[in-house]
């Protein structure tokens, strides 16, 4: 059906909704990348095939549908069933006929997989009641694990492409870009500039063309909410670029999606044939004589590539490296064309803003960081997933309240948000609310929404020396200071790790760093530094440790930390069965020995030891 106005969008949304609603079950089986990597896949051919077979009151095959990530990865594969909300975790291919039986043939729950509190140790059946979702405020990821990302009409049945026909039919351009402006959206992408302005100033450039382009590179380790969204809720994207495309009158656009995610690409591209046939994209879209196209692009590859100038260059086809900041890409961006480039979550954001209003927009978050931010918790935290919180939430709500804190009853020790170029906050830091200004004048930065959680295992000068070498890497080596100076940075970091640094190494790198982060070409360079800077203003101790006592406190860097067994060795053998140059000796249920000129320092033994018998010192 081809929806030639925007009357006939209406009509469609309310037989989507219909048809939802004759479905007197739904069963959602998360297919995101946590849940797709413990067999997903599988659980949902279970469902299907088993429902095939079977006939059952008010449930059919269609009853049975994949979602992208629905954000307690920690506890996938996942399957909830609506309306109730009832939340099965750790699901097993094994338990579909269970479920199947029990759930949707009777009304039973399958009590095992049931959600437990680990606090009250009771079971909890709806999922917006466990404090993992109930803490949350989702906006950009209002639909990401609730439809199937490749179901046009599951998107128009929750108000999909509305935002786009109340734009097409009642609004200006400018009255579209003034919306924007004033919901105080600053882009999600790291740099935290303003929405509105940059579509504003793009507009007011004459030109023959303007673009419209979808930054999807997500190039930071630990960070996977653009993937989630260009997977689970592709519509979205969409709806936001036509509207951007619209307000700024361009008439093609391009999304750059990460070479790694091939999912995302696949599903944007189902999406865009979709809208496309149904008259939403393309030509004369809703019958309004606005014509606006989007093409995918694959990545580079490369983290540099996520930068704007480098970003258009590799859409045009060219090296993707940066140039220098003068040239404003608002102005000269694709083929030297003025372009507006944002990214995944920003645009997923847009049509919210215009379907809910600016001012209801601006009344969520701070005053300077208005609405919700995505993040995606990863490391040392119990619930590691993806989740979306209003501005101004505290790291420790995140963290404790919604990341149930840190697994093993071990001690938190940082929090590096930002990505590579972010930086480390101590526990001292945990009460500052999360929203661009604080996290930067507290020496990290929002970046674009990774949070690697770490604890007392951790050591921050080993931390600064993983992200200097993925910058060293990364780093296009088109400007000296970066290309040379993150290069020095990482190797005297390398030299204080082995023990061989002294306290002139240490100033040395904060003279060095001074000179990157101020004649650097680009954002990989100016803010290359953070990582060392942020982990040596919160953690100087630690560095002092490796100069002055050749010591690593968190028992990591190889060269200054030696493994022993203790007297609370009870002899289980695990240790001998893993280490992988036999240095360790002993009996069943005796005392074991470890030969110190054998080891290697692999931590192997540590990691098996389930009696705290190893030490590090
Ligand atoms: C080295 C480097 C890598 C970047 N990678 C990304 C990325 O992967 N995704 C992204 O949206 N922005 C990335 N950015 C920021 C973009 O340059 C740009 O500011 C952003 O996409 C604009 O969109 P926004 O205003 O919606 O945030 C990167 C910047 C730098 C300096
Ligand atoms: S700062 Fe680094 S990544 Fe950016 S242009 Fe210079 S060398 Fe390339
Ligand atoms: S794993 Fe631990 S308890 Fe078991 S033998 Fe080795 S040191 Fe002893
Ligand atoms: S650290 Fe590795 S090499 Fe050394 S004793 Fe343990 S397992 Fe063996
Ligand atoms: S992938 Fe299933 S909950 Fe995140």
């Amino acid at each position: 059906m081809r929806i030639d106005s925007t009357e006939k969008l209406g009509q469609w949304q309310k037989e989507c909704q219909k048809r939802i609603e004759a479905q007197k079950k739904r069963v959602l089986v998360c297919l995101g990348p946590g849940c797709l990597a413990g067999g997903s896949d599988q659980i949902l051919e279970e469902f299907k095939n088993i429902l095939a077979q079977k006939k059952i009151k008010d449930v059919t095959v269609e009853s049975i549908k994949k979602t992208g990530c629905h954000g307690l990865c920690a506890r996938g594969p996942l399957v909830v069933i609506e309306p109730e909300g009832i939340f099965y975790s750790k699901v097993k291919k094994a338990n579909v006929a269970e479920i199947v039986e029990k759930t949707l043939e009777k009304g039973e729950l399958v009590e095992k997989l049931l959600y437990t509190d680990p606090e009250s140790k009771k079971k909890i059946v709806d999922y917006k009641e466990i404090p993992f979702y109930a803490r949350q405020m989702k906006l950009s990821l209002r639909n990401v694990g609730q439809i199937d990302p490749d179901s046009i009409s599951d998107y128009i049945a929750r108000g999909g492409y509305a935002a786009l026909a109340k734009v097409l039919k009642s609004m200006k351009p400018a009255k579209v870009i003034d919306e924007v402006s004033r919901s105080g959206l600053r882009g999600r992408g790291g740099g935290g500039f303003s929405t509105g302005r940059k579509w504003a100033s793009c507009a007011k450039i004459e030109s023959d063309i303007r673009y419209v382009i979808c930054n999807g590179d997500e190039g930071d380790p630990g960070a996977f909410m653009d993937r989630c969204i260009m997977e689970g809720d592709p519509h979205s994207v969409l709806e936001g670029m036509i509207i951007c495309a619209f307000a700024i009158d361009s008439p093609e656009g391009y999304i750059y999606v990460r070479e790694e995610y091939p999912l995302a690409v696949v599903n944007l591209r189902n999406a865009i044939d979709a809208a496309r046939q149904h008259g939403l994209l393309g030509k004369d879209i809703m019958g309004s004589g606005f014509d606006f196209d989007i093409k995918i692009n694959r990545g580079g590859g490369a983290f540099v590539c996520g930068e704007s100038s480098a970003l258009m260059k590799s859409v045009a086809g060219e090296v993707g490296e940066p140039r220098a900041k003068y040239v404003r890409s608002v102005a000269k961006g694709l083929h030297d064309k003025p372009t507006v480039l944002n990214n995944v979550e920003s645009f997923a954001t847009i049509p919210v803003i215009i379907d809910k209003g600016a001012d209801w927009f601006a009344s969520i978050g701070t005053k300077k960081s208005t609405g919700t931010k995505a993040f995606s918790l990863a490391g040392k935290i119990t619930n590691t997933g993806l989740i979306e919180v209003p501005m101004g939430i505290t790291l420790r709500e995140i963290i404790y309240d919604i990341g149930g804190g840190i697994p093993e009853g071990r001690k938190f020790k940082a929090v590096q948000t930002g990505g590579p170029s972010g930086g480390c906050l101590p526990e001292a830091k945990l009460d500052l609310p999360v929203d661009f200004d604080t996290l930067t004048e507290a020496g990290s930065m929002m970046g674009s929404g990774g949070m690697i959680i770490m604890d007392d295992r951790t050591c921050m000068v080993d931390v600064a020396r993983y992200f200097l070498n993925f910058l060293v890497e990364e780093s296009c080596g088109k400007c000296v200071p970066c290309r040379e100076g993150l290069y020095q940075l990482h190797k005297l970091c390398v030299k204080i790790c082995e023990g061989k640094a002294d306290e002139d190494d240490l100033a040395l790198m904060e003279r060095l760093s001074k000179v990157i982060q101020t004649a650097s070409l680009c954002g990989l360079g100016t803010s290359g530094p953070n990582p060392f800077l942020s982990t040596v203003m919160y953690f100087r101790d630690e560095y002092l440790a490796h100069i002055r006592d050749r010591k690593c406190p968190g028992g990591v860097c190889k060269e200054l930390i030696t493994y022993s067994i203790n007297d609370k060795c009870t002899g289980c053998m695990a240790c001998i069965r893993v280490c992988p140059v036999n240095a360790i000796t002993g009996e069943k249920k005796k005392l074991h020995v470890l030969d110190q000129e054998l080891c290697t320092k692999c931590g192997s033994c540590y990691a098996v030891c389930n009696f705290d018998a190893i030490d590090i010192v």
